[in-house]
Protein backbone atom coordinates (compact mmCIF):
# COMPACT_ATOMS: atom_id res chain seq x y z
CA UNK A 1 0.00 0.00 0.00
CA UNK A 2 1.45 3.45 -1.24
CA UNK A 3 0.84 6.34 1.64
CA UNK A 4 0.90 10.45 1.10
CA UNK A 5 1.48 12.66 4.08
CA UNK A 6 -0.37 16.22 3.73
CA UNK A 7 1.24 19.10 5.56
CA UNK A 8 -1.03 21.45 5.96
CA UNK A 9 -0.02 24.54 7.48
CA UNK A 10 -2.70 26.69 8.55
CA UNK A 11 -2.73 30.86 9.92
CA UNK A 12 -3.63 29.21 13.47
CA UNK A 13 -1.96 25.55 13.67
CA UNK A 14 0.12 23.10 11.91
CA UNK A 15 -1.22 19.73 10.54
CA UNK A 16 -0.03 16.71 9.73
CA UNK A 17 -2.06 13.53 7.98
CA UNK A 18 -1.16 10.44 6.47
CA UNK A 19 -3.62 9.03 4.15
CA UNK A 20 -3.65 5.82 2.24
CA UNK A 21 -4.17 5.39 -1.53
CA UNK A 22 -8.02 4.76 -0.97
CA UNK A 23 -7.73 8.47 0.08
CA UNK A 24 -8.34 6.59 4.08
CA UNK A 25 -6.82 8.67 6.70
CA UNK A 26 -4.08 7.02 9.09
CA UNK A 27 -2.85 9.38 11.32
CA UNK A 28 -3.82 13.60 11.98
CA UNK A 29 -1.20 15.52 13.91
CA UNK A 30 -1.88 18.72 15.05
CA UNK A 31 -0.48 21.63 16.89
CA UNK A 32 -1.16 25.08 17.41
CA UNK A 33 1.79 28.33 17.19
CA UNK A 34 1.48 31.13 18.77
CA UNK A 35 -0.20 34.37 17.46
CA UNK A 36 1.65 37.89 17.49
CA UNK A 37 -0.18 40.74 17.81
CA UNK A 38 2.15 43.48 18.44
CA UNK A 39 0.45 46.51 17.68
CA UNK A 40 -3.33 47.10 16.44
CA UNK A 41 -3.73 45.31 12.75
CA UNK A 42 -0.30 43.94 13.29
CA UNK A 43 -0.20 39.54 12.86
CA UNK A 44 2.99 38.14 12.98
CA UNK A 45 4.39 34.45 13.08
CA UNK A 46 7.86 32.96 13.86
CA UNK A 47 8.48 31.34 11.11
CA UNK A 48 10.81 28.54 13.45
CA UNK A 49 8.14 27.88 15.20
CA UNK A 50 5.69 27.19 12.01
CA UNK A 51 8.83 25.18 10.67
CA UNK A 52 9.08 23.11 14.13
CA UNK A 53 5.31 22.47 14.90
CA UNK A 54 5.09 21.43 11.20
CA UNK A 55 7.69 19.13 11.00
CA UNK A 56 6.80 17.97 14.76
CA UNK A 57 3.37 17.16 13.34
CA UNK A 58 4.57 15.29 10.40
CA UNK A 59 6.94 13.03 12.70
CA UNK A 60 3.99 12.58 14.65
CA UNK A 61 1.40 11.61 12.55
CA UNK A 62 3.56 8.88 10.83
CA UNK A 63 4.17 7.51 14.54
CA UNK A 64 0.37 7.29 14.92
CA UNK A 65 -0.46 5.97 11.08
CA UNK A 66 2.70 3.09 12.02
CA UNK A 67 4.11 4.01 8.32
CA UNK A 68 7.77 4.81 8.03
CA UNK A 69 8.95 7.62 5.74
CA UNK A 70 10.02 5.17 3.94
CA UNK A 71 7.04 4.07 2.95
CA UNK A 72 5.83 7.04 2.00
CA UNK A 73 4.82 7.60 -2.06
CA UNK A 74 5.33 11.36 -1.72
CA UNK A 75 5.05 14.25 0.72
CA UNK A 76 2.15 17.46 -0.65
CA UNK A 77 1.91 20.87 1.25
CA UNK A 78 -0.86 22.82 1.77
CA UNK A 79 -0.43 26.31 3.27
CA UNK A 80 -1.82 29.33 4.91
CA UNK A 81 -1.16 31.73 1.47
CA UNK A 82 0.17 35.40 1.02
CA UNK A 83 2.16 35.29 4.81
CA UNK A 84 5.62 36.76 3.92
CA UNK A 85 9.33 35.00 5.38
CA UNK A 86 12.18 36.87 3.97
CA UNK A 87 15.61 34.32 5.23
CA UNK A 88 19.27 34.20 4.90
CA UNK A 89 19.99 31.58 2.25
CA UNK A 90 23.40 30.24 3.92
CA UNK A 91 21.84 29.64 7.37
CA UNK A 92 18.12 29.37 6.45
CA UNK A 93 17.31 31.73 9.48
CA UNK A 94 14.56 33.64 9.18
CA UNK A 95 15.31 37.87 9.41
CA UNK A 96 12.49 39.24 10.98
CA UNK A 97 8.79 37.87 11.72
CA UNK A 98 6.55 36.48 9.27
CA UNK A 99 4.08 38.45 8.27
CA UNK A 100 0.68 37.21 8.27
CA UNK A 101 -1.98 37.49 5.54
CA UNK A 102 -4.05 39.39 7.94
CA UNK A 103 -2.03 41.78 8.66
CA UNK A 104 -2.74 45.42 7.76
CA UNK A 105 0.66 47.15 8.15
CA UNK A 106 1.08 48.47 5.05
CA UNK A 107 -2.56 49.49 4.50
CA UNK A 108 -0.90 53.18 4.16
CA UNK A 109 1.59 52.31 1.72
CA UNK A 110 -1.12 50.30 -0.62
CA UNK A 111 -3.06 53.42 -0.37
CA UNK A 112 -0.15 55.83 -1.60
CA UNK A 113 0.46 52.89 -4.39
CA UNK A 114 -3.09 53.41 -5.56
CA UNK A 115 -2.78 56.96 -5.72
CA UNK A 116 0.30 56.68 -8.29
CA UNK A 117 -2.33 54.57 -10.31
CA UNK A 118 -0.60 51.33 -9.52
CA UNK A 119 -3.93 49.70 -8.57
CA UNK A 120 -5.29 49.13 -12.54
CA UNK A 121 -1.94 47.45 -13.42
CA UNK A 122 -2.02 45.02 -10.60
CA UNK A 123 -5.45 43.72 -11.40
CA UNK A 124 -4.53 43.33 -15.45
CA UNK A 125 -1.34 41.35 -14.49
CA UNK A 126 -2.06 40.05 -11.30
CA UNK A 127 -6.07 39.45 -11.11
CA UNK A 128 -5.72 41.24 -7.70
CA UNK A 129 -6.09 44.00 -5.69
CA UNK A 130 -3.74 46.55 -4.53
CA UNK A 131 -4.79 45.60 -0.66
CA UNK A 132 -1.89 44.64 2.07
CA UNK A 133 -3.65 41.34 2.18
CA UNK A 134 -1.10 40.01 -0.22
CA UNK A 135 2.60 39.29 0.02
CA UNK A 136 4.67 42.21 -2.01
CA UNK A 137 4.61 45.43 0.19
CA UNK A 138 4.80 43.17 3.46
CA UNK A 139 8.26 41.46 1.80
CA UNK A 140 8.79 45.36 0.63
CA UNK A 141 8.51 46.48 4.58
CA UNK A 142 11.01 43.76 5.42
CA UNK A 143 13.49 44.92 3.59
CA UNK A 144 12.71 48.48 4.92
CA UNK A 145 12.92 47.72 8.05
CA UNK A 146 15.34 44.91 8.77
CA UNK A 147 18.99 47.11 8.89
CA UNK A 148 20.84 46.21 5.64
CA UNK A 149 18.16 43.74 4.31
CA UNK A 150 17.79 45.59 0.53
CA UNK A 151 21.19 45.52 0.28
CA UNK A 152 21.33 41.87 0.68
CA UNK A 153 18.70 41.29 -1.14
CA UNK A 154 20.02 42.95 -4.44
CA UNK A 155 23.09 41.31 -3.33
CA UNK A 156 21.70 37.72 -3.78
CA UNK A 157 22.07 36.80 0.10
CA UNK A 158 18.41 36.63 0.79
CA UNK A 159 15.57 34.81 0.13
CA UNK A 160 11.65 35.42 0.49
CA UNK A 161 8.97 33.04 0.07
CA UNK A 162 5.42 32.03 1.43
CA UNK A 163 4.58 29.52 3.73
CA UNK A 164 5.63 26.87 0.61
CA UNK A 165 8.71 27.95 0.09
CA UNK A 166 9.78 28.49 3.64
CA UNK A 167 8.61 24.88 4.21
CA UNK A 168 10.33 23.28 0.77
CA UNK A 169 13.53 25.00 1.74
CA UNK A 170 13.98 23.07 5.12
CA UNK A 171 12.56 19.80 4.21
CA UNK A 172 15.25 19.91 1.21
CA UNK A 173 17.89 21.04 3.57
CA UNK A 174 18.35 24.49 1.67
CA UNK A 175 18.46 22.81 -1.49
CA UNK A 176 14.92 24.09 -3.00
CA UNK A 177 13.70 27.27 -3.44
CA UNK A 178 10.46 27.10 -5.51
CA UNK A 179 6.79 27.94 -5.14
CA UNK A 180 3.99 26.87 -7.15
CA UNK A 181 2.02 29.10 -9.77
CA UNK A 182 -0.98 29.16 -7.34
CA UNK A 183 1.23 30.53 -4.33
CA UNK A 184 2.98 32.82 -6.57
CA UNK A 185 -0.39 34.50 -7.72
CA UNK A 186 -0.74 35.90 -4.34
CA UNK A 187 2.29 37.90 -4.37
CA UNK A 188 1.24 40.82 -6.20
CA UNK A 189 4.45 40.00 -8.06
CA UNK A 190 3.40 37.01 -10.47
CA UNK A 191 1.94 37.85 -13.84
CA UNK A 192 -1.16 35.50 -14.33
CA UNK A 193 -1.33 35.14 -18.37
CA UNK A 194 2.29 34.64 -18.99
CA UNK A 195 2.82 32.60 -15.85
CA UNK A 196 6.11 34.29 -14.90
CA UNK A 197 7.24 36.87 -12.33
CA UNK A 198 6.57 40.47 -13.85
CA UNK A 199 9.57 42.53 -13.70
CA UNK A 200 7.33 45.73 -13.90
CA UNK A 201 5.69 44.98 -10.77
CA UNK A 202 9.49 43.98 -8.80
CA UNK A 203 10.16 47.16 -9.76
CA UNK A 204 7.31 49.25 -8.97
CA UNK A 205 6.86 47.38 -5.56
CA UNK A 206 10.87 47.82 -5.12
CA UNK A 207 11.26 43.90 -4.91
CA UNK A 208 14.53 42.90 -5.73
CA UNK A 209 13.90 39.75 -8.15
CA UNK A 210 16.94 37.67 -6.82
CA UNK A 211 14.58 37.08 -4.08
CA UNK A 212 12.20 35.60 -5.45
CA UNK A 213 12.35 31.19 -5.99
CA UNK A 214 11.49 29.35 -9.08
CA UNK A 215 8.08 28.36 -9.70
CA UNK A 216 7.59 24.76 -10.31
CA UNK A 217 4.15 23.24 -10.81
CA UNK A 218 1.73 22.40 -8.03
CA UNK A 219 1.51 18.77 -9.48
CA UNK A 220 4.68 16.72 -10.00
CA UNK A 221 7.92 15.68 -8.45
CA UNK A 222 10.16 19.06 -7.49
CA UNK A 223 12.45 17.47 -5.55
CA UNK A 224 13.28 15.47 -2.46
CA UNK A 225 13.02 15.92 1.17
CA UNK A 226 16.54 15.69 3.27
CA UNK A 227 16.60 11.69 4.42
CA UNK A 228 17.95 13.44 8.05
CA UNK A 229 14.66 15.62 8.15
CA UNK A 230 12.04 12.91 8.56
CA UNK A 231 14.15 9.66 8.45
CA UNK A 232 14.07 8.79 4.79
CA UNK A 233 14.20 10.62 1.21
CA UNK A 234 10.75 11.59 0.37
CA UNK A 235 9.72 12.97 -3.26
CA UNK A 236 8.11 16.22 -3.05
CA UNK A 237 4.93 15.88 -5.14
CA UNK A 238 2.45 18.50 -4.48
CA UNK A 239 2.58 22.19 -3.59
CA UNK A 240 -1.26 24.56 -3.30
CA UNK A 241 -1.94 26.90 -1.22
CA UNK A 242 -4.59 25.60 1.69
CA UNK A 243 -7.73 26.98 -0.40
CA UNK A 244 -6.49 25.77 -3.52
CA UNK A 245 -5.70 22.38 -2.15
CA UNK A 246 -9.34 22.30 -0.53
CA UNK A 247 -10.78 23.61 -3.90
CA UNK A 248 -8.71 20.19 -5.21
CA UNK A 249 -10.16 18.30 -2.28
CA UNK A 250 -13.08 19.19 -2.87
CA UNK A 251 -13.00 17.66 -6.29
CA UNK A 252 -14.07 20.80 -7.97
CA UNK A 253 -13.06 19.83 -10.82
CA UNK A 254 -15.23 21.12 -13.57
CA UNK A 255 -15.52 25.01 -14.57
CA UNK A 256 -18.09 26.06 -12.61
CA UNK A 257 -18.04 23.95 -9.24
CA UNK A 258 -17.38 26.11 -5.77
CA UNK A 259 -16.20 25.54 -2.70
CA UNK A 260 -16.27 27.61 0.19
CA UNK A 261 -13.97 27.01 3.37
CA UNK A 262 -14.87 27.85 6.72
CA UNK A 263 -11.57 28.38 8.73
CA UNK A 264 -10.51 32.10 10.13
CA UNK A 265 -11.66 33.13 7.30
CA UNK A 266 -13.89 32.53 4.05
CA UNK A 267 -12.51 31.76 1.40
CA UNK A 268 -14.73 30.96 -1.65
CA UNK A 269 -13.61 29.73 -4.88
CA UNK A 270 -14.92 28.76 -8.19
CA UNK A 271 -13.34 26.91 -10.62
CA UNK A 272 -12.67 28.77 -14.27
CA UNK A 273 -11.25 25.95 -16.15
CA UNK A 274 -7.64 26.88 -17.97
CA UNK A 275 -8.18 30.61 -18.79
CA UNK A 276 -8.04 33.32 -15.87
CA UNK A 277 -11.50 35.11 -15.88
CA UNK A 278 -11.29 38.90 -14.97
CA UNK A 279 -13.35 40.06 -12.38
CA UNK A 280 -15.26 43.37 -13.03
CA UNK A 281 -16.62 43.04 -9.39
CA UNK A 282 -13.23 42.92 -7.26
CA UNK A 283 -13.17 39.32 -7.09
CA UNK A 284 -9.39 38.02 -7.56
CA UNK A 285 -8.44 36.02 -10.56
CA UNK A 286 -6.12 33.49 -9.51
CA UNK A 287 -4.43 30.29 -10.46
CA UNK A 288 -5.88 26.82 -8.91
CA UNK A 289 -2.98 24.71 -9.85
CA UNK A 290 -0.74 23.00 -13.07
CA UNK A 291 1.01 20.11 -13.45
CA UNK A 292 0.47 16.54 -15.43
CA UNK A 293 -1.56 18.19 -18.07
CA UNK A 294 -3.73 20.22 -15.44
CA UNK A 295 -4.21 23.64 -15.65
CA UNK A 296 -7.33 25.50 -13.44
CA UNK A 297 -7.93 29.11 -12.54
CA UNK A 298 -9.90 29.91 -10.28
CA UNK A 299 -11.80 33.12 -9.17
CA UNK A 300 -12.00 33.77 -5.55
CA UNK A 301 -13.65 35.77 -3.04
CA UNK A 302 -11.58 36.28 0.37
CA UNK A 303 -13.28 37.17 3.48
CA UNK A 304 -10.80 37.85 6.43
CA UNK A 305 -13.28 37.40 9.23
CA UNK A 306 -15.34 33.52 9.15
CA UNK A 307 -14.87 30.76 11.92
CA UNK A 308 -12.64 33.81 13.40
CA UNK A 309 -15.80 35.79 14.47
CA UNK A 310 -17.05 32.67 16.70
CA UNK A 311 -13.76 32.62 18.41
CA UNK A 312 -14.37 36.48 19.27
CA UNK A 313 -17.72 35.63 20.74
CA UNK A 314 -15.45 32.99 22.66
CA UNK A 315 -12.29 35.04 23.76
CA UNK A 316 -13.36 39.15 23.44
CA UNK A 317 -16.59 38.69 24.41
CA UNK A 318 -16.59 35.66 26.74
CA UNK A 319 -19.92 34.93 25.69
CA UNK A 320 -19.87 31.19 25.04
CA UNK A 321 -17.07 28.77 26.29
CA UNK A 322 -16.43 26.93 23.50
CA UNK A 323 -16.91 27.76 19.79
CA UNK A 324 -19.57 24.46 19.25
CA UNK A 325 -21.96 26.57 22.23
CA UNK A 326 -22.72 28.91 19.39
CA UNK A 327 -24.82 26.77 17.97
CA UNK A 328 -27.19 26.19 20.48
CA UNK A 329 -26.97 29.88 21.79
CA UNK A 330 -27.78 31.09 18.35
CA UNK A 331 -30.45 28.45 17.48
CA UNK A 332 -32.07 29.48 20.97
CA UNK A 333 -33.40 32.33 19.01
CA UNK A 334 -35.74 32.75 16.07
CA UNK A 335 -34.07 35.59 14.98
CA UNK A 336 -31.29 37.78 15.36
CA UNK A 337 -34.24 40.80 16.51
CA UNK A 338 -32.99 43.35 14.02
CA UNK A 339 -29.00 43.01 15.46
CA UNK A 340 -26.21 43.10 12.15
CA UNK A 341 -22.68 42.51 13.21
CA UNK A 342 -20.59 43.27 10.33
CA UNK A 343 -17.01 41.73 11.30
CA UNK A 344 -14.82 44.50 9.42
CA UNK A 345 -12.65 43.86 12.79
CA UNK A 346 -9.70 43.93 10.09
CA UNK A 347 -11.27 45.84 7.38
CA UNK A 348 -13.19 44.25 4.60
CA UNK A 349 -12.09 41.88 2.51
CA UNK A 350 -13.89 40.60 -1.24
CA UNK A 351 -16.05 42.37 -2.71
CA UNK A 352 -15.22 45.78 -0.89
CA UNK A 353 -11.61 46.00 -0.43
CA UNK A 354 -11.67 48.68 2.49
CA UNK A 355 -8.57 48.65 5.21
CA UNK A 356 -10.37 51.12 7.07
CA UNK A 357 -13.46 49.56 8.09
CA UNK A 358 -13.69 48.58 11.33
CA UNK A 359 -16.32 46.07 13.27
CA UNK A 360 -19.62 47.41 14.08
CA UNK A 361 -22.92 45.88 15.75
CA UNK A 362 -26.10 47.81 14.73
CA UNK A 363 -29.53 47.33 15.72
CA UNK A 364 -29.19 47.03 19.36
CA UNK A 365 -32.56 47.32 21.87
CA UNK A 366 -33.22 46.54 25.22
CA UNK A 367 -34.60 43.09 24.64
CA UNK A 368 -30.93 42.48 22.68
CA UNK A 369 -28.92 39.58 24.39
CA UNK A 370 -26.20 37.36 23.88
CA UNK A 371 -28.10 34.83 21.72
CA UNK A 372 -29.08 37.70 19.11
CA UNK A 373 -25.13 38.78 19.16
CA UNK A 374 -24.41 35.08 18.17
CA UNK A 375 -27.21 34.63 15.75
CA UNK A 376 -25.75 37.75 13.95
CA UNK A 377 -22.26 36.42 13.97
CA UNK A 378 -23.16 33.20 11.92
CA UNK A 379 -25.74 35.50 9.42
CA UNK A 380 -22.73 37.62 9.16
CA UNK A 381 -20.40 34.90 8.48
CA UNK A 382 -23.17 33.68 5.52
CA UNK A 383 -24.33 37.10 4.52
CA UNK A 384 -20.75 37.96 3.89
CA UNK A 385 -20.55 34.78 1.54
CA UNK A 386 -23.72 36.15 -0.38
CA UNK A 387 -21.70 38.82 -1.06
CA UNK A 388 -19.06 37.14 -2.91
CA UNK A 389 -21.63 34.89 -4.98
CA UNK A 390 -23.50 37.85 -6.14
CA UNK A 391 -20.06 39.64 -7.29
CA UNK A 392 -19.01 36.29 -8.77
CA UNK A 393 -22.94 36.17 -10.47
CA UNK A 394 -22.10 39.57 -11.67
CA UNK A 395 -19.11 38.91 -13.23
CA UNK A 396 -20.93 36.79 -15.72
CA UNK A 397 -19.35 33.54 -13.63
CA UNK A 398 -21.05 30.47 -14.13
CA UNK A 399 -24.29 29.89 -12.05
CA UNK A 400 -24.01 28.17 -8.74
CA UNK A 401 -25.86 24.77 -8.57
CA UNK A 402 -24.50 23.79 -5.22
CA UNK A 403 -21.61 25.17 -2.59
CA UNK A 404 -19.71 22.47 -1.63
CA UNK A 405 -18.25 23.37 2.23
CA UNK A 406 -15.36 22.72 4.41
CA UNK A 407 -13.40 24.13 7.23
CA UNK A 408 -14.19 23.79 11.42
CA UNK A 409 -17.37 26.03 11.03
CA UNK A 410 -19.20 24.33 8.36
CA UNK A 411 -19.89 21.11 10.84
CA UNK A 412 -21.86 24.09 12.36
CA UNK A 413 -25.28 22.76 11.15
CA UNK A 414 -27.65 26.11 11.74
CA UNK A 415 -24.78 28.07 10.22
CA UNK A 416 -24.79 25.69 6.79
CA UNK A 417 -28.98 25.74 7.08
CA UNK A 418 -28.79 29.75 7.43
CA UNK A 419 -26.10 29.20 4.70
CA UNK A 420 -28.94 27.75 2.33
CA UNK A 421 -31.49 30.23 3.27
CA UNK A 422 -29.15 32.95 2.89
CA UNK A 423 -28.25 31.87 -0.60
CA UNK A 424 -30.75 30.32 -2.44
CA UNK A 425 -28.51 27.63 -3.06
CA UNK A 426 -28.24 24.49 -1.71
CA UNK A 427 -25.02 23.71 0.66
CA UNK A 428 -23.51 20.38 0.61
CA UNK A 429 -20.97 19.29 3.12
CA UNK A 430 -19.21 16.04 2.22
CA UNK A 431 -18.35 13.03 4.28
CA UNK A 432 -14.61 13.69 4.56
CA UNK A 433 -14.17 17.37 6.20
CA UNK A 434 -10.02 16.79 5.78
CA UNK A 435 -10.46 18.45 2.96
CA UNK A 436 -7.50 21.04 2.52
CA UNK A 437 -4.73 18.00 3.74
CA UNK A 438 -6.83 15.54 1.48
CA UNK A 439 -6.29 18.59 -1.81
CA UNK A 440 -2.44 18.38 -0.77
CA UNK A 441 -2.40 14.58 -0.87
CA UNK A 442 -4.17 14.20 -3.84
CA UNK A 443 -1.98 17.07 -5.57
CA UNK A 444 1.10 14.77 -4.48
CA UNK A 445 -0.58 11.24 -5.23
CA UNK A 446 -1.30 12.58 -8.77
CA UNK A 447 2.53 13.56 -9.30
CA UNK A 448 3.77 10.43 -8.50
CA UNK A 449 1.08 8.75 -9.98
CA UNK A 450 -0.49 6.76 -7.10
CA UNK A 451 -3.67 7.67 -8.85
CA UNK A 452 -4.48 8.41 -12.65
CA UNK A 453 -6.37 11.18 -12.97
CA UNK A 454 -8.88 13.81 -11.38
CA UNK A 455 -11.79 11.49 -12.48
CA UNK A 456 -11.02 8.90 -9.96
CA UNK A 457 -10.54 11.34 -7.27
CA UNK A 458 -14.12 12.89 -8.35
CA UNK A 459 -15.36 9.40 -7.78
CA UNK A 460 -14.71 9.13 -3.92
CA UNK A 461 -16.09 12.36 -3.46
CA UNK A 462 -19.32 12.16 -1.34
CA UNK A 463 -21.76 14.08 0.58
CA UNK A 464 -22.99 13.51 4.38
CA UNK A 465 -25.55 16.49 3.90
CA UNK A 466 -27.20 18.35 1.77
CA UNK A 467 -28.95 21.39 3.41
CA UNK A 468 -31.72 22.93 0.86
CA UNK A 469 -32.96 26.71 0.98
CA UNK A 470 -35.97 26.91 3.11
CA UNK A 471 -36.76 30.73 3.45
CA UNK A 472 -39.24 32.97 0.95
CA UNK A 473 -37.86 35.41 -1.50
CA UNK A 474 -39.02 38.24 0.77
CA UNK A 475 -37.46 37.16 3.90
CA UNK A 476 -34.12 36.68 2.09
CA UNK A 477 -33.84 39.76 0.29
CA UNK A 478 -35.32 42.13 3.56
CA UNK A 479 -32.17 40.07 5.02
CA UNK A 480 -29.69 41.03 2.32
CA UNK A 481 -31.26 44.69 2.16
CA UNK A 482 -30.43 45.44 5.77
CA UNK A 483 -26.66 43.70 5.43
CA UNK A 484 -26.37 46.25 2.94
CA UNK A 485 -27.08 49.25 4.61
CA UNK A 486 -25.21 47.76 7.73
CA UNK A 487 -22.14 47.29 6.05
CA UNK A 488 -22.05 50.89 3.56
CA UNK A 489 -22.45 52.32 7.59
CA UNK A 490 -19.19 50.35 8.57
CA UNK A 491 -16.64 51.60 5.29
CA UNK A 492 -14.01 54.34 5.95
CA UNK A 493 -14.32 54.39 9.82
CA UNK A 494 -10.73 54.06 10.53
CA UNK A 495 -9.30 56.73 8.03
CA UNK A 496 -7.61 59.42 9.61
O1 LIG B 1 -5.34 33.51 2.16
C1 LIG B 1 -5.24 33.09 3.49
C2 LIG B 1 -5.64 31.66 3.63
O2 LIG B 1 -4.82 30.86 2.84
C3 LIG B 1 -5.63 31.26 5.09
O3 LIG B 1 -6.30 30.08 5.27
O4 LIG B 1 -7.21 28.20 6.53
O5 LIG B 1 -5.12 29.27 7.31
O6 LIG B 1 -7.28 30.46 7.53
P1 LIG B 1 -6.48 29.48 6.77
Amino acid sequence: MAYLLALDQGTTSSRAVVFDADGKVCGVAQREFTQHYPRPGWVEHDAREILDTQLLCAREALALAGVAAGQLAALGIANQRETTILWERASGRALGPAIVWQDRRTAAECERLRAEGLAEVVRAKTGLELDPYFSATKLAWLLDHIPGARLRAEAGELAFGTVDSWLVWHLSGGRLHVTDPGNASRTLLYNLRDGVWDAELCAALRIPPALLPRVVDSIGVCGESDPAVLGAAVPIAGIGGDQQAATFGQACFAPGMAKNTYGTGCFLLMNTGERPVPSRHRLLSTVGWRGRGLSAYALEGSIFMGGAIVQWLRDGLGLIRSSAEVEALAASVPDSAGVVLVPAFTGLGAPWWDSWARGTLFGLTRGSGAAHIARAALEAIALQTVDLVDAMRADGAAELVELRVDGGAAANDLLMQIQADLLGVPVVRPRLLETTALGAAYLAGLGVGVWSGTDELAARWHAERRFEPNLGDAARSALRARWARAVERTRGWAAE
